[in-house]
């Protein structure tokens, strides 16, 4: 049931180039107009919309931060994105024009179906993007977006996670097709570009064994931290999300641009630092980073670089380097991820931790 695989994650894990590529099949007419049929939510109510809030708590909300900026750029609607354990208790601004975004892989997180019940009765519109069929969350939802991982096992999220994110692309676009936004024209060309991720995602996975060896060199460090900017920075948070859960490991994400802000601080001889770098299309923001590590390493941090393929510019500042694909940043997230779901796997297993059934976690949160 494994498919020879010790833990469900890691069978999770590889079986991500299937789940994404089954969460992009049918979204496209012949004529090459998106489509999102299930959806339920007429393209006039789509259009209504002048306030986006996502909620979701975990690593969906992780998808949840990508997805702010993905549609903000596509679409130029405000996003904000807010865990769900949060939102009912500050008194949200919300009416009709608001639309809900509830991102849940399970579709039962009490939180969450709590968050959604409060948005519904203030009237505004609430969209699940939820990967299990007929789930409390999209009954309770006016419309939904189902995501194609399959069952997920393991209880951390894997593909889950990346099929949310290929939801969230695909809102973004259609909603940018919807409202007649200035990327309109260029969706034809980013969906070639998500078409092409399954691919990509194969390639990184093949790489498997040298990100394997890294986190066993790792198994003894008592803390980690991860940097990333822009789409890359909640691919840092859900990183160490990941550590922390299977290998109990202090880690923590930061956005790179924060760290003179206080959690330089952290840094000492030794301390691992795994860094997601921008691709280098967004130069000021690349170079932004390159300095981000600098620092970093001149203090003594042992520097684990994620970089794009041809990304030479990195080189002098890695102690290892692990290549992505060239990918445009706002997509990176779907292939920067997955070494570090295989790091934490890995030296969650070199622990000698049960990787699908971790302590003091359950699969799904269905207590508030
Ligand atoms: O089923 P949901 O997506 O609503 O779950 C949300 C979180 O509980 C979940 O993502 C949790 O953080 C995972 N264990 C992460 O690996």
């Amino acid at each position: 049931e494994k498919d020879g695989h010790d833990w469900f994650m890691r069978k999770e894990i590889f079986e991500q180039p299937r789940a994404v590529a089954d969460s992009l099949i049918g979204r496209r007419t012949a004529a090459g107009q998106l489509q999102l049929d299930e959806m339920r939510l007429a393209d006039e109510e789509l259009r209504d919309v002048d306030k986006i809030i996502i909620i979701a708590c975990g690593t969906s909300f992780y998808a949840g931060m990508v997805a702010k900026y993905a549609i903000e750029h596509w679409t130029r609607t405000p996003v904000e994105v807010e865990l769900a354990s949060e939102f009912r208790y500050r008194d949200p601004i919300i009416d009709s024009t608001t639309l809900i975004v509830a991102i849940s892989q399970s579709g039962e997180t009490a939180d969450t179906l709590q968050a959604i019940r409060h948005a519904r009765s203030q009237r505004a519109k609430v969209l699940a993007i939820c990967n299990t069929n007929g789930s409390s969350i999209p009954r309770e939802s006016d419309a939904v977006i189902y995501t194609h991982a399959g069952p997920e096992i393991g209880v951390a999220s894997t593909k889950g996670f990346l099929t949310q994110l290929v939801a969230c692309y695909l809102l973004a676009l259609y909603m940018a097709q919807v409202k007649g936004t200035r990327f309109g024209d260029e969706i034809d060309e980013i969906m070639e570009q998500l078409e092409a991720m399954p691919g990509h995602i194969e390639t990184v996975l093949e790489g498997a064994d040298a990100v394997y060896e890294l986190a066993r060199a790792h198994a003894t460090t008592r803390s980690v931290l991860f940097l990333g900017r822009h789409a890359g920075y909640p691919v840092a948070l859900e990183g160490a999300l990941k550590l922390k859960e299977l290998a109990y490991l202090h880690a923590e994400g930061f956005a790179a641009g924060e760290l003179k802000h206080g959690p330089i601080a952290l840094v000492e001889e030794g301390l691992p630092v795994l860094c997601v770098v921008p691709p280098k299309g967004r130069d000021s923001l690349h170079g932004k980073m390159l300095s981000g590590i600098q620092e970093v390493r001149a203090r003594g941090a042992r520097t684990i670089c994620l970089a794009e393929a041809g990304d030479t510019s990195i080189e002098p500042y890695a102690d290892d380097l692990i290549r992505l694909p060239k990918v445009p940043v706002l997509l990176q997230p779907l292939v920067a991820i997955l070494p570090l779901q295989l790091f934490a796997c890995e030296l969650a297993t070199a622990l000698g931790h049960d990787v699908d059934q971790p302590r003091n976690l359950a699969k799904s949160v269905t207590v508030e």
